[in-house]
C-alpha cells in the first residue's frame, strides 16, 4: 500500500522529466551556447529544460541549487553533483528496465519527497 502510494506520487511528471527519465536514448553534441557540463542529460537539452528540472529536483530534496552546486559556476562539478548524476542514472535504470512496460515512473519525488536522505 505505502509503495503503491509512493509509485502513484511519480506518476505526476512533466515532459522534461520524461526526457530525462527514460525515453532519450540518442545523444546528440552539446549547443555552442546551451548547458556546458551534461554526462547525464542528451547535449540537447535546452537551458530552460535544465532549469526546470533543476528545478524539480530542488523540490524533491528540499534544498537550494547551492546543495549542488557551486553558485558562480553551475557547470563545475562537486560532489553532491556527481551523487546526483548517480541517482539521476539510478532512476533512469529503474524507468527503463523494469517500468518500461508499466504506467508508472519513478522521479527523485517518488522516494525523497522533499528530503535529502530518504527516511522509511
Ligand atoms: C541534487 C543536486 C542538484 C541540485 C539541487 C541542483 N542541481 Fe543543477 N545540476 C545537477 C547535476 C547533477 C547537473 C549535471 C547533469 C548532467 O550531467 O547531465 C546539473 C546541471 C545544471 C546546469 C547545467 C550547467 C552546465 O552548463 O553544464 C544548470 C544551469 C543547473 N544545474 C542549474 C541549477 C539550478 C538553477 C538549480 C536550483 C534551482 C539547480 N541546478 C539545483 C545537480 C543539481
Ligand atoms: C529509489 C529511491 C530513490 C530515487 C528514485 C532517488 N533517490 Fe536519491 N537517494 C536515495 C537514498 C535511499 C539516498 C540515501 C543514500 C545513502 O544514504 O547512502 C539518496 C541520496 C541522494 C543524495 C545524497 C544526499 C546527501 O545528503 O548527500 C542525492 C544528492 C540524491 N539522492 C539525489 C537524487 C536525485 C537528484 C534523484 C532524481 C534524479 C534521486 N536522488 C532519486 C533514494 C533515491
Amino acid at each position: 500500500m505505502r509503495m503503491r502510494k509512493k509509485i502513484l506520487l511519480g506518476t505526476v511528471v512533466s515532459a522534461t522529466l520524461a526526457l530525462a527519465y527514460g525515453f532519450v536514448v540518442h545523444q546528440p553534441p552539446a549547443q555552442a551556447d546551451g548547458p556546458k557540463n551534461l554526462q547525464v542529460l542528451p547535449g540537447s537539452t535546452s537551458e530552460d529544460e535544465v532549469r526546470q528540472l533543476m528545478q524539480e529536483m530542488s523540490r524533491a530534496l528540499g534544498e537550494a541549487c547551492d546543495f549542488c552546486h557551486d553558485d558562480d559556476n553551475m557547470a563545475k562539478d562537486t560532489p553532491k553533483k556527481e551523487e546526483a548524476r548517480d541517482m539521476m542514472r539510478m532512476t533512469r535504470a529503474i524507468n527503463n528496465r523494469h517500468l518500461s512496460d508499466s504506467n508508472s515512473e519513478v522521479t527523485c519525488m517518488t522516494c525523497h519527497r522533499g528530503e535529502t536522505t530518504p527516511t522509511q
